[in-house]
């Protein structure tokens, strides 16, 4: 039986187009689920979308339509770009579905019967006009967020998730399971910022508003956002449901994503209702920065939003999603810039990589009609090196994903194209060819070939269109050939033809254009 695996996105809002930030969480989502794939593991990956709350009525009224069509809608626009981003995810769990609310009932009935919820007075800083309740943070210069106008303290009945009980097990369980946050520095953020100062607990149902799912026995109560939303994870899964099959197969999950915004609803109460529910909590929830902008974050008022069906048009699916993996550090936010973004695409996609295919498909038509000569078995000293260098950048890359350091690992298979690069400068095959050094010359091919049909490999999970085009150009068919422990073997290659012309992956950019473009579609 293989190995399972289950991955899992926040589930998003509908409250419009998704930016390339928003974007993000699913694209490493993806690319991390196909990597398991390729390591022949039974993968589940799970998205959806978040659509109950006061925010989603108001936005279904400013649009002229029922709360129910507003976010149908928007479901399905979600749906169009994960399509157009070749996202495989196997579910998507929207909080409208009954499968979702009956449970989310269910499970709130049960945190009352064991005395975890129980009803008080919910106190906050309220706006008429909006009817909407704000934490003091919320407020912008101690006016309302959303509408500017002043807001007044209120009280309203609701129910509270008693959060403190579960206090002290909570940091136990941090401290006993290293890998359960990662980054490692969410935890410290985690324990001193929320935990140490006392844990609040958490106002569960409101009844300001009415979208949202119904407290069975007290129905004027609608369950309030994170409680409704959190357990998407374990209802789409058919938990409490008739058919739990996914849950007992895919339940703890591997992984769990979420952006630093939402790190504390997940490494927090998600936990505890976890912890509520006796259920085991997922093995590890990695929290990722955000893609930000020179000026900051991405607002529509700012004119810097990037969608990513702009990029998507003009350079493709892999160069976008290479951008956003390869320029999300694991310790501080990324940037998103149109320089940094054409550099990329000229020196890492096109210089670098489109190159080596190029230079090596033209070089096996030259000196062997296109047929990649077979290993001999006595690699010389360079080709020692370039084989050993291989190696260790596979297990580089390797440590490096399987710690979630996702732009670093990306880093060392470019590092592999660089030296892969290199090798030719270093071997000459025109002044081997010159020298008729056949078997030396035959050499250089061959690992020429070996080194791109890794790379091609390593490269798979985030941009699996342009793998597929260097193995076909490279003559590489069998799917033994393809797989991740295929990594390992040099020696393999019988009977391999590349195409007769090298067709470039990656054409080369004109900056000053592609800058331009990049700005205009900003401001749009
Ligand atoms: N609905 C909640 C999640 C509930 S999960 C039980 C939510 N939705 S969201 O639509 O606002 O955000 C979805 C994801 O996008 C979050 O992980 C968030 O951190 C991420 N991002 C939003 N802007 C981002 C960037 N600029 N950069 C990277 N990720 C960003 O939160």
């Amino acid at each position: 039986m293989k190995e399972t695996f289950y991955i899992t996105t926040p589930i998003y809002y509908p409250s419009g187009r998704y930016h390339i930030g928003t974007a993000y969480t699913t694209v490493l989502a993806d690319t991390i689920k196909r990597y398991n794939q390729l390591k022949n593991k039974e993968t589940y990956m799970l998205t959806g979308a978040d659509e109950h709350g006061q925010k989603i009525e108001k936005k279904s009224k400013e649009a002229n339509k029922t709360p129910q069509e507003y976010v149908d809608d928007m479901a399905e626009m979600a749906r169009e770009l994960w399509n157009k981003m070749d996202i495989q995810y196997n579910d998507f769990i929207r909080t409208t579905d009954e499968r979702h609310e009956k449970v989310v009932q269910k499970i709130f009935d049960k945190f009352m019967e064991q005395g975890d919820i129980y009803k008080g007075e919910y106190e906050g800083l309220y706006c008429v006009p909006c009817e909407t309740f704000f934490t003091e943070t919320q407020l912008v210069d101690g006016k309302c967020p959303d509408c500017g106008r002043e807001v007044v303290p209120m009280k309203e009945e609701a129910y509270f998730f008693n959060m403190k009980k579960y206090e002290d097990r909570l940091l136990k369980y941090y401290e006993e399971h290293p890998d359960f946050i990662k980054p490692e520095y969410r935890k410290q953020e985690m324990i001193n910022n929320f935990i140490k100062p006392g844990l609040e607990d958490l106002c569960v149902t409101r009844t300001s508003f009415d979208w949202g799912i119904k407290v069975l026995k007290d129905p004027k109560h609608v369950i309030y956002v994170w409680l409704d939303a959190l357990t998407n994870y374990i209802t789409a899964l058919g938990y409490m449901s008739e058919d739990d099959t996914l849950f007992k197969k895919f339940w703890p999950a591997n992984i769990q994503l979420v952006g630093k915004d939402i790190a504390r609803f997940h490494l927090i109460y998600w936990p505890i209702f976890l912890m509520a529910l006796d259920l085991p909590l997922p093995k590890t929830i990695f929290v990722h920065n955000w893609i930000m902008m020179k000026d900051g974050k991405m607002s529509k008022s700012k004119g810097n939003v990037i969608y990513p069906e702009d990029l998507i048009d003009r350079y493709g699916l892999d160069a976008t999603k290479y951008f956003l993996l390869r320029e999300m550090p694991t310790s501080q936010d990324g940037l998103f810039s149109p320089e940094e973004f054409v550099q990329r695409y000229n020196f890492d996609l096109c210089n670098d990589l489109s190159n080596l295919l190029n230079r090596t498909i033209s070089m096996v038509n030259k000196y062997f009609d296109g047929q990649v000569p077979e290993y001999n078995g006595t690699p010389n000293d360079v080709d020692e090196e370039i084989e050993k260098v291989c190696i260790e950048q596979i297990e580089k890359f390797e440590t490096l994903f399987n710690n979630f350091e996702i732009a670093n690992s990306i880093q060392e298979i470019w590092k592999l194209i660089a030296r892969t690069n290199k090798y030719i400068d270093e071997t000459m095959p025109w002044q081997l060819a010159k020298e008729e050094q056949t078997e030396k010359l035959k050499s250089v091919m061959y690992h020429l070939i070996e080194n791109l049909r890794k790379i091609a490999i390593l490269i798979k999970p985030f941009m699996n269109e342009t793998s597929e085009n260097i193995l076909r150009q490279i003559g590489i068919t069998q799917e033994n050939l393809i797989t991740w422990e295929s990594l390992q073997q040099y020696n393999q290659l019988k009977n391999i033809k590349v195409i007769e012309k090298g067709e470039p992956i990656f054409m080369r950019l004109n900056t000053e254009e592609e800058m331009e473009y990049i700005k205009q579609v900003m401001k749009k």
